[in-house]
């Protein structure tokens, strides 16, 4: 059976203002593995299939235009229990929310701009990881 994994991004203004490197060091400090990684760009189109399931919510709009606004860094990253483990590193949603010492309240700016993604099962995990990168960009 294949490790664990989970997908996250480096959301456009976190990776603006320079957090690149400190959610890579918290990533890396907190035991995970990077499997594969690129800076990319996503379009509009790209970013409303990437969100599809949050179609029709009041913010999607907002999400769809946040995301394709400028340069992303994409990651797939592995661990035991990768997914919940990452979710827990990252924090809650809105950033005032999210717990001391985690991602989103250190690099985060509001409940849109929070920093990064991570996915939210092991399913869509791979498909947001096969979303991105194929498999000869994985190590
Ligand atoms: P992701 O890891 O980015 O998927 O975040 P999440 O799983 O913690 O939240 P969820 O999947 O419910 O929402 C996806 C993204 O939509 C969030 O990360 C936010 O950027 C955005 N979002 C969620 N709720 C709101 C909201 O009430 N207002 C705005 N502007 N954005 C929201
Ligand atoms: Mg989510």
């Amino acid at each position: 059976m294949s490790a664990d994994i989970t997908f996250t991004m480096i959301k456009p203004t976190a990776f603006k203002n320079n957090c690149t490197g400190k959610v890579l060091y918290k990533i890396n400090e907190a035991g995970f593995k990077v499997v594969a990684m690129k800076i990319t760009r996503l379009s509009k189109k790209e970013a409303m299939k990437f969100y599809e399931v949050h179609a029709g919510r009041p913010f999607y709009d907002e999400l769809v235009n946040f995301m394709s606004s400028g340069p992303i860094v994409a990651a797939i990253l592995e661990k035991e229990n990768a997914v919940d483990a990452y979710r827990t590193l990252i924090g809650a949603t809105n950033p005032a929310e999210a717990a001391e010492g985690t991602i989103r309240k250190e690099c985060g700016t509001n409940i849109g701009e929070n920093a990064v993604h991570g996915s939210d099962s092991d399913e869509n995990a791979v498909i947001e990881a096969s979303f991105f990168f194929s498999q000869i960009e994985r190590f």
